[in-house]
């Protein structure tokens, strides 16, 4: 209420009137203009406060339509990655190649693991942070299902409750992708058992995800820095953009941390 300048301006008329009736020196006539020029000074405050109120009402709803907007941009955005994730699916069945179907289906992950994160910003609270916690359980059974493994390869989430704006969530999301793909794809051969763990967490200064399995491990002789396959490239790349690090583990099985900062 103090800061109120409608109130203030009541409170400093009081006090002068007070001033005025003490003040005997003042004539009637002069009494009653000084009144008539407080009147009108209270009366624009009064219409400043509205001013104000309908201003306040304005910005609200302004926000409100923005939000919506934003809303409806990432479902719009969603429903394209949808379209193209469904042209590529139609267009494999013109393919005989399984090399040429297994890179479109790598694509159609890639596009799919985007439309989840703009999936999940349009049903999030502020359309700008994601639950990171519940996109990674999504997109790995996700994953799981799409490759018909979920039966033979166990999933442990290990995910504290991070949120992230898109500008972290589309690259983070992706190498998730390409690291689960990976060891869905490479660690267990002959259809052996086995389990991929997916921990992130944040600490003092940094966000950590790690990505293991319990597989047989890369190649021996792998330049995992500098494969000729798209997959690690993009690993490298991507944890580049979020000015982040790559740490390997191949004491048990593959682990890849990613570090980057809060
Ligand atoms: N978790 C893993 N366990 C065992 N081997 C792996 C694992 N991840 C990757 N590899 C090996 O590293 C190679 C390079 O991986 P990369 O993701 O770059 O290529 P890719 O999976 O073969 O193809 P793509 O470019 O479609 O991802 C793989 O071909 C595979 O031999
Ligand atoms: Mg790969």
């Amino acid at each position: 209420m103090g800061s109120n300048p409608h109130y203030s301006t009541i409170t400093r008329a009081g006090l002068t009137l007070d001033k005025m009736t003490r003040d005997k020196s003042k004539t009637k006539e002069q009494l009653i203009e000084e009144l008539a020029r407080l009147r009108k000074r209270i009366t624009e405050s009064k219409k400043l406060t509205t001013e104000q109120k309908q201003t306040e009402a304005q910005i609200k709803t302004s926000l409100k339509e923005k939000e919506m907007l934003l809303k409806e941009i990432h479902h719009r955005v969603k429903n394209n990655l949808q379209t193209i994730h469904s042209l590529l699916s139609l267009q494999t069945k013109y393919l005989n190649d399984e090399q040429d179907k297994s890179l479109f289906k790598q694509t159609q992950d890639r596009i799919k693991t985007m439309a989840l994160i703009h999936e999940k910003l349009y049903t999030s609270q502020d359309f700008v942070n994601i639950d990171f916690r519940e996109y990674i359980q999504n997109l790995s059974a996700h994953l799981l299902r799409s490759y018909s493994v979920a039966s033979r390869i166990g999933l442990r989430i290990e995910v504290e409750k991070i949120t992230l704006d898109i500008d972290r969530a589309i690259p983070c999301s992706l190498i998730i992708n390409e690291l689960v793909t990976n060891s869905i794809k490479h660690a267990f051969s002959n259809d052996k058992k086995g389990c991929i763990t997916i921990d992130f967490h944040t600490n003092k200064k940094d966000h950590v995800l790690s990505i293991q399995d319990n597989g047989k491990g890369l190649p021996e002789n792998l330049d995992y820095r500098n494969t000729e396959s798209l997959g690690l490239q993009l690993v490298y790349a991507l944890t580049e953009q979020l000015h982040g690090k790559v740490r390997l583990s191949r004491s048990k099985g593959t682990k890849f941390t990613i570090t980057f900062k809060k």
